[in-house]
């Protein structure tokens, strides 16, 4: 075997092989070929001899982070508006500010900003909403692939019920993003997603057109699900012939016929939750948006027991931060909320959410977010800024979830490829 494919990382490895524990191996190497991983071992085996160790001393070694649902274009709209809920802050900031993105000069210094920002913050893999301008997407596909992040990236389409300056030809609008997803289907790192903005601002032809296009393309979906009391009273008006908001999308190859991706699912019946569960559609569970926006609270347990797939998004701009072991508090927090409201709920423990935020998430690209053989090698080198001494591995970890920075991320590996991020304050 060649030896400059091989990668050795020593330190303290902890992941989550499972929801409910954490691997944990001290002073362990983890080597990977052509950024695969092949093992953990405690003494480097005889074929790996003589190869150059990474050697992270005290620092953990811990999976890089999956974040499943967030939108590009708002990243400079954080922390706006946010008094306001879902319908309004959308025509009063977001549909404004996602109009700015005709300009591609103005697009390339946003997500520039954006790709080094989720770098920083040790995401590793992210689905992420563009706007529906075809040439600033193409700059966002470009600048996660200049960084070597992971990524699926939507253009996303919208025809009806939105601002004039926002509007898309519905057929324009299938064609730009045909276009796209011929350039970029085949990139092994950076691909693309079929994302409708969500059923408002949607036509029946623009979700026929784009179920076909998943189908025809075999590529994933993204878009939004049940996240605010006035949304889904309004795809009721709008859609009356389907009876419930999930089926809209059900009808037209948008639910599950190639993975799919559904962000809040905040407000589900049952049945809709068993839905959710048949069709392997991921609930992505964005706890900062849900809380800024008033919109309510999933209920992660809940769709956890029916079977319903999992992951954790940041969802700036309605979320006001890419930090995803934040979102791992915050959705810890929100479960214990939930418990406080009936005692019959079960919070969620850090284990299961950080495999959420790893493992869990992570399905979505693949062999994505463990440590065990076969998996890709993303991974985050945590340093140890603890003022408490004599910490085990895996209290440091703690620490490092509720109280850590970016600042504690000395290294970010993704697909075996060492990340450099220029640090910023
Ligand atoms: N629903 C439709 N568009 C959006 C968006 O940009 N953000 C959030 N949070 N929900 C949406
Ligand atoms: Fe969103």
């Amino acid at each position: 075997m060649e030896k400059d494919r091989i990668i050795i990382l020593k330190g303290h490895i902890i992941f989550t092989p499972e929801a409910q524990r954490f691997a944990i191996y001290e002073n362990s190497y983890l080597i990977a070929c052509d950024g695969v991983i092949c093992g953990i071992y405690d003494v480097i085996p005889e074929q790996y001899r003589g190869i150059p160790v990474c050697d992270y001393g005290e620092n953990l070694i811990i999976p890089g982070f999956v974040d499943l649902h967030t939108h590009a274009p708002q990243f400079n709209q954080r922390g706006l508006g946010l008094d306001y809920k879902l319908l309004e802050w959308l025509n009063e900031y977001t549909f404004k500010e996602e109009n700015k993105f005709s300009d591609p000069v103005y697009a390339a210094g946003v997500y520039d900003a954006f790709a080094e920002e989720l770098l920083r913050q040790g995401t590793t893999r992210v689905a992420a909403f563009a706007t529906i301008h075809r040439e600033s997407s193409r700059i966002l596909f470009q600048a996660l692939y200049r960084r070597g992040i992971g990524a699926y990236v939507g253009k996303v389409n919208m025809d009806t019920n939105c601002p004039d300056f926002i509007k898309e030809d519905t057929l324009l609008s299938l064609q730009d993003t045909e276009k796209l997803l011929q350039e970029w289907a085949g990139n092994g790192l950076v691909k693309p997603i079929i994302t409708p903005r969500f059923a408002p601002t949607s036509t029946r032809e623009l979700l026929k057109g784009l179920g076909e296009l998943a189908l025809t393309y075999q590529l994933p979906v993204q878009s939004h699900l049940s996240e605010n009391v006035n949304e889904i009273a309004w795809v009721e008006e709008l859609f009356p012939e389907i009876k419930e908001y999930h089926r809209v999308y059900q009808a037209y190859h948008l639910f599950g016929q190639t993975p799919t991706l559904m962000a809040h699912c905040v407000h589900l019946s049952d049945a809709a939750v068993q839905s959710m569960a048949e069709n392997g559609v991921v609930a992505v569970h964005c706890p900062d948006s849900n809380l800024n926006l008033t919109s309510g609270i999933m209920p992660v347990r809940k769709l956890l027991t029916a079977g319903v797939k999992v992951g954790l998004g940041s969802d700036i701009g309605a979320g006001h931060s890419l930090s995803m072991p934040q979102t791992v508090v915050k959705t810890i927090q929100l479960s214990k909320v939930m418990q406080v409201l009936d005692s019959q709920y079960e919070p969620l423990t850090l284990s299961e959410v950080f495999y959420l935020a790893t493992k869990g998430g992570g399905s979505f690209f693949g062999k994505v977010g463990s440590f065990e053989a076969g998996y890709s090698l993303d991974a985050l080198i945590i340093e140890n800024h603890s003022a408490v001494q004599g910490l085990s591995p895996l209290e440091r970890l703690q620490q490092f979830i509720y109280t850590g920075t970016a600042k504690d991320i000395t290294e970010r590996y993704i697909a075996g490829v060492r990340r450099a991020v220029f640090e910023a304050d």
